[in-house]
Order: structure tokens, then sequence, then C-alpha cells
């Protein structure tokens, strides 16, 4: 029910359930990703087994939990869903695991996180599917086999180097890398997020946006969300003008890149003579985290060519140099 403030829910919290897609359709790109998922599942589906464990790493905001759902979807299966730091126990994973259904998909979010205890309970469970129990301690001590019921593994994370080569190894059915979208697929998930939340625009103005997303789904959908706020202010259609302003006021520039990204680009090239400079350096002179650099900086700007990684520390290219030129910065 409506509060009387007249805040309805469906504006706000369950936006990103409303722009996420439901059907492989409405899910925009990543097509190898996509097909090769598409062969594994349904051949699991059609010999009726649960399908093979499934990783799936990137940048955040390109889709993985979107997929993790749509790959349930597909099996015809119920989705569970946990996150890597909310598994803090042993009796916490043996709880999830010993309460699937058969052919649940099992879904663990930031799995890097998981301790190394934990990650050992979970070998034996995705590989012969058993959970090895121990009762009491140590010389009778005794090691008890639980069955578990087939189960899929599809775990996420954004930092796939923070993963053993043991857990890694585990996701027979692959391990697959969400890439950044391209421009005209930015488009095309903003010109369906607009058509959803009822935004009157057309093409162009929808490229006008895609330039500057930072190649990424979540960060399109909430560019469109504040352009379209600033219209309804001002009674106005989105106009070239409208997301020029907005964009302005976020101080997003014309490469996406806002103030967090620039801070990085600015200290390597102001600070560091344009590196190398270590990470911890970097964060240093920004404040910035150094997992946040890494995750959510660093992947974008290495993408665009501004930034290049290198065993001695980070460069910045001449692009880096020619575009805070360009911005006056
Ligand atoms: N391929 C796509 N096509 C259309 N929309 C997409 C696509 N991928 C993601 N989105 C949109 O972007 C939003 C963010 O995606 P999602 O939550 O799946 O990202 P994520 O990779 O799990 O991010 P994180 O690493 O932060 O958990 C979704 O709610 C959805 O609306
Ligand atoms: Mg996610």
């Amino acid at each position: 029910m409506e509060k009387s403030s007249g805040f309805s829910r469906d504006g706000a919290g369950n936006l990103d359930q409303t722009l996420r897609p439901q059907s492989w359709d409405e899910y925009i790109g990543q097509d190898k990703t996509k097909e090769n998922l598409r062969i594994l599942l349904t051949a699991a589906r059609e010999r009726g087994h649960a399908a093979e464990h499934i990783l799936l790493y990137g940048p955040p905001g390109l889709g993985k939990t979107t997929l993790a759902h749509l790959i349930a979807k597909t099996l015809g299966t119920n989705m569970r869903t946990t996150s890597g730091p909310a598994i803090e126990r042993v009796g916490d994973l043996a709880a999830i695991l010993t309460n699937l259904s058969p052919g649940d998909v099992l879904f663990i979010d930031e799995i890097h996180r998981l301790s190394k205890s934990i990650e050992e309970v979970l070998y034996p469970a995705m590989e012969s599917g058993v959970l090895d129990i121990i009762i009491g301690k140590g010389p009778s001590a005794r090691t008890v086999q639980l069955e578990l019921p087939p189960f899929t593994l599809v775990a996420a994370t954004t930092r796939i180097s923070l993963l053993s080569a043991p857990l890694r190894s585990r996701f027979s059915g692959g391990t697959f890398r969400l890439e950044f979208y391209s421009e005209g697929e930015i488009a095309k998930i903003l010109t369906r997020s607009a058509e959803l939340l009822d935004i009157s625009t057309n093409e162009e103005i929808m490229n006008d946006i895609a330039t500057r997303c930072r190649a990424t789904p979540r960060t399109a959908n909430y560019l469109l969300k504040r352009c379209r706020d600033l219209a309804q202010l001002e009674g106005t259609n989105l106009s070239h003008e409208v997301v020029d302003r907005t964009f302005t006021l976020l101080e997003i520039d014309v490469l996406g890149l806002g103030s967090p990204d620039r801070a990085v680009l600015e200290a390597i090239v102001h600070k560091f003579n344009g590196g190398p400079v270590g990470l911890n350096t970097i964060a240093a002179a920004t404040g910035e985290e150094q997992s946040t650099i890494e995750d959510v900086i660093e992947p974008y700007l290495i993408r665009q060519g501004l930034l290049e990684r290198t065993p001695r520390g980070r460069i910045a290219s001449a692009l880096a140099y020619a575009h805070l030129e360009d911005i006056g910065k």
C-alpha cells in the first residue's frame, strides 16, 4: 500500500529490479558468453542434470548478477543467493548447501572474499557433491560425509586474481569474463530503460548519453535517471541541453570520467611525472582505497587507453596527458 506521503516504493527501491533484463533477448551484448552459456545450460537441461559450476568475473555493473538470474531461469530452477562476506563460518555454508533442492542454482557473489577454511569445504561439495563434516576434536576427530543434492554453483567476482588456483579450477562449466560494452550496446540498453521508465527521447540523445557511461550498463541506467530528473524539474523533455547540464553537474567529462577517475590520472601525471608509480602510492595521493582503484577506477582507464599497468607500476599514456589538457586540468 502506498504511504500517505505519496512516495511509492516502485519509484526508487524496485527500479533496479524493473530495469534488470528478464530474458536473454533483453540482455544486450556479451555475445560469446551468452552463446557458450546457452549451449552449456540447454545441454544440461536436456540431460536432466544440474549444470556444471560457472564463474563470472569482471568490473562492477557489467551484468554478473543479472546473468546468474538468467542462468537459473534457463535451467528452470530456484536460485539461492549469498555472498563471500556473508559466509563467516563453515556451519553457514553447510546450512546453505544442505538446504538446496536438487538442481538449484547457488549464487555466491564476491566469492573472492571467502575464507580459506570455507573454500576447503566448498571443494569436495563442488567436485563430488559431498560435505565433509569433522566431528570431535584432536586424535578422536573423524570425518563424516554427507551427500548433497546436485546443484550448480554460479559465482561472481570483480577480482579473479584473488581466487586460489584450486578454487578456480573447480568451475568445470567454465569461467567467463564480462567485457565492457560498446557505445551501440549501451545506447540499446538506454533505449530499453527509457521505454520502461516512460521517458520520451530519441536515438541521438541516447547516443549522446551512451558516450559517457563508462561502457557500463549500471552507470548508463543511473545517468539516464539523473538526466530524467533534471528534465522533470524543468518541465521539459530530455534534450541534448539537459543531458549536457546533467553531466556538468555530476562532473562527468566527455570520456565519461568522474572526479575520482580524473584524480587518479592527475596524481600520476602531475605528482609522479606520468609514472611508473605503485598502487599504494596512488591510493595515498588520492585518498581512494586501493581496492576501489583496482576494481572500479583502473579497468575503465585502461580500457580507454589512458593508463597502463606495468610490472614497475602504473603509467599515464600520451592520451591521458592530452585528455587532461583538453579539459583544462
Ligand atoms: N547485458 C545487459 N543488458 C541490459 N542491461 C544490463 C545488462 N547488464 C546489466 N544490465 C543492467 O545493469 C544493472 C547492473 O547489473 P548487475 O547488477 O548484473 O551487475 P554486476 O556485474 O552484478 O555488478 P556488481 O559487480 O557490482 O555486483 C542491472 O540491474 C541491469 O539493469
Ligand atoms: Mg552483482
